[in-house]
């Protein structure tokens, strides 16, 4: 699949089949998330998450979630703001990150959905909580992952009038 099939065809897939998720695909997700853009020191860290009681102690706080219970593993997207070079950028290059993760892993075959943590408090409370990440970084999201037991069509959200010819 080419980068521009895998853009087009990514959905948020959420059903998964039991088969595992190997750690060097895991690598190679993460080796995409780290050639996103970014405004300056790289911000982001990852946590990859297999667990099943820290993959299912997340739905106890997040009410679209439940995907979770079946993923294979999850990649946590975190940023750090205190290596910002520019204030607020954090999110910008994580959601980048994020981004790239989801296209890599549809070019693979996976199936994936972003779980929104931030800004949601008690939803960041609680992934700090279960898998340790200091007080200075921030969870942006999960990225749920695994190999997708249904398909979706591609969106059809192209919008023309959403499109501003050298004027608005
Ligand atoms: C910032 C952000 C947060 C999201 N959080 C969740 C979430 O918590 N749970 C979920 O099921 N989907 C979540 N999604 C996925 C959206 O629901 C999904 O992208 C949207 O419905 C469009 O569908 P598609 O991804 O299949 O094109 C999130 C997407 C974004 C960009």
């Amino acid at each position: 699949m080419d980068a521009f099939e895998a853009i087009l065809t990514r959905r948020s897939i959420r059903k998964y089949t039991s088969d595992p998720v190997s750690d060097e695909t895991v690598t190679e997700l993460l080796k995409a998330a780290m050639s996103a853009p970014t405004a300056g020191n790289e911000p982001w860290h990852f946590v990859v998450i297999r667990d099943r009681a820290t993959l299912n102690a997340v739905t106890t706080v997040h009410p679209h979630a439940d995907m979770l219970k079946q993923a294979q593993v999850a990649i946590s997207v975190c940023g750090d703001p205190t290596v910002e070079i520019l204030k607020g950028r954090w999110i910008l290059d994580c959601a980048a990150a994020t981004e790239n993760i989801l296209i890599a892993a549809n070019a693979l075959g996976l199936g994936a959905c972003w779980v929104g943590i931030y800004p949601e408090e008690n939803r960041m409370r609680k992934l700090r909580e279960l898998v340790r990440i200091p007080d200075h970084v921030v969870p942006l999201c999960m990225v749920s992952l695994g190999w997708p037991n249904r398909k979706k069509a591609p969106s059809a959200r192209f919008r023309e009038e959403r499109i501003h010819v050298e004027r608005w």
